[in-house]
């Protein structure tokens, strides 16, 4: 197969990016005044704006000639459809079934996905329902107050953003906290001062095989046992996961196991019963609403013509960034301190996704493919890293994800997501510097060049549904640039191997295997860790 760029359409894009490279962001608006018009779309709450960006309108023309050469909208109606598009699992992506009724009228290993989803959306809002009511749990007659999710990458990430976003202190309903790392440390946090008899746990695992999660599970049984005895502890455990047999051999009563499907992705999972946590915090309703908005921007998806479409646009504006700007990284600021999670979010969704060099056909790629997804929320980040981003020698494009939820300090906050983009873009010359009277030998340090490229998304407020919206348009982006990478997005194969030798390394550090087969680094910190020496 013609290696992608050999094709006419990467050709085309690559001239078009070497025919513009020199033209600034103030020159492409200054030769269109309607660029900002021309560069934003708006759908399911979310506004999209990417004139801060330097694709001039033909260059963005051939990203999208790029896109139809490689039949991404193809492959959506593909993954839509339920086609084993998993290629290395041999597996249908079929996580938009999971909010999107209309797209769960199929079947898959004998069994209708819209019936299954709604069987554990019943389940899911009978266990919230049961907390939530304050009724007494189970035979032992705690209240619970507490629960407690056990899980790790998209077994937590999604439910702890949503729980950040969406739940307010003091609101109805249990207080909901998260365990992911195998530190102890969190675990002891977490566990400190909570009241076994009012507190449920949640062990959340699609394998239900993940060092961490098993570990903190242990931990966690340990102290409900030595406080409420076997019996009630075991009553106090919920497992969501894909392999129910391994649950129930851990000791979770069958009623209390809510099933994982095959054909979601953990990191795609967020709408599936590992959205349990989120339910339990803000009711299901909330996380019913949350659905409904990732199911808005699925039809959005589904739907909308190629050049309004949010997230191919916003796909190929990233693939002229990593393959033409050659740029290794792109920046998340979310101008708001509910969505602080979104940076690790993303940072799974897409890193995970397309952070790969073979193609579907197992041939390596001549070219990159995921970058480096980081960030921090706004206005913080503003006292990390955005002086890197103002005179840095990286060009990086950053997201800028703001609210609209206007009056008061969010004025401000706004003030300050929209203040910034324009500050990378326009930068301030020496020029400008003289005229404000800066002494000379300061003006070089002051000047910032701009031309810093900015895309701004504009949430209609943070409601479930918009939430809902923003990470299923992120969802459908990766699955796009994946696309046109000619990737498979959905396995994740390279996080093996490092789960192993840290499996392997444990008894070594423990003085119960010897290190003579690792590499002399790895024996040189294991006998310090051991401190023999
Ligand atoms: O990071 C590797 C990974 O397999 C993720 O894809 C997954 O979300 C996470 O570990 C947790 O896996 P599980 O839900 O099976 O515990």
């Amino acid at each position: 197969m013609t290696s992608l760029t050999a094709t006419p359409a990467w050709r085309d894009a690559a001239g078009h990016y070497d025919a513009t490279a020199g033209i600034t962001l103030e020159e492409l608006f200054a030769a269109d005044p309607q660029r900002a018009e021309r560069f934003t779309r708006s759908a399911a709450g979310v506004t999209i704006d990417q004139s801060k960006t330097h694709l001039t309108p033909a260059a963005l023309a051939s990203m999208f000639e790029l896109a139809y050469q490689e039949d991404v909208l193809g492959w959506r109606d593909r993954m839509l459809g339920g086609e084993r598009i998993n290629s290395t699992e041999d597996r249908p992506a079929l996580h938009v079934a999971l909010r999107t009724p209309e797209l769960g009228r199929l079947t898959v290993e004998g069994q209708r996905v819209d019936t299954a989803v709604d069987a554990v959306r019943a389940r899911m809002r009978e266990l919230v329902d049961a907390v939530r009511s304050g009724h007494p749990w189970g035979a032992s007659a705690g209240v619970i107050t507490d629960v407690v999710h056990i899980g790790i990458g998209g077994s937590d990430l999604g439910p702890r953003l949503a729980c950040e976003a969406l739940s307010s202190p003091g609101e109805d309903g249990p207080r909901v906290h998260f365990i992911a790392n195998i530190d102890p440390a969190e675990r002891d946090a977490v566990f400190a001062g909570l009241d076994s008899a009012r507190t449920l746990v949640i062990v959340a695992s699609k394998t239900f095989s993940t060092l961490e999660t098993l570990a903190n599970a242990r931990a966690a049984h340990g102290l409900l046992a030595s406080a409420l005895g076997e019996a009630a502890a075991a009553e106090r455990f919920v497992a969501i996961t894909g392999r129910a047999d391994r649950a129930r051999e851990w000791g979770v009563a069958d009623e209390r196991i809510l099933p994982l499907p095959d054909w979601v992705g953990g990191r795609y999972s967020l709408w599936s019963a590992i959205g349990l946590p989120v339910a339990m915090a803000v009711g299901m309703d909330r996380f019913e609403a949350l659905c409904a908005g990732a199911a808005a921007m699925d039809r959005h998806f589904r739907d909308a013509p190629a050049e309004d479409n949010l997230p191919l646009r916003l796909a190929l504006v990233d693939i002229w960034y990593t393959n033409f700007v050659a740029a290794g990284c792109r920046v998340i600021v979310p101008y708001a301190h509910r969505l602080r999670s979104l940076p690790h979010y993303l940072q799974q969704l897409e890193m995970e996704s397309n952070g790969k060099s073979v193609d579907r056909h197992g041939q390596t790629l001549d070219y990159a493919t995921a970058p480096a997804i980081w960030g921090q929320q706004g206005t913080n980040g503003q006292h990390a890293f955005f002086q890197w981003l103002h005179q840095g020698s990286w060009r990086v494009p950053c997201d800028i994800i703001a609210v609209r939820e206007p009056g008061g300090d969010r004025d401000a906050l706004a003030a300050n997501a929209f203040g910034q983009a324009a500050a990378l873009l326009a930068g301030r010359d020496q020029e400008t510097l003289r005229r404000a009277d800066v002494p000379e030998s300061l003006r070089p340090h002051r000047a910032m060049p701009g031309d810093r490229p900015t895309t701004t998304l504009l949430l209609d407020g943070l409601t479930p549904e918009t939430l809902g919206a923003l990470l299923a348009l992120h969802e459908h982006r990766v699955f796009c640039q994946a696309m046109v990478w000619r990737i498979n997005p959905f396995d994740q194969w390279g996080v093996e191997l490092g789960k192993e030798r840290a499996g392997a390394l444990v008894p070594v550090l423990r003085g119960e295997e010897d290190a003579a087969e690792w590499d002399g680094s790895t024996r040189g910190l294991v006998a310090r860790w051991r401190g023999s020496v």
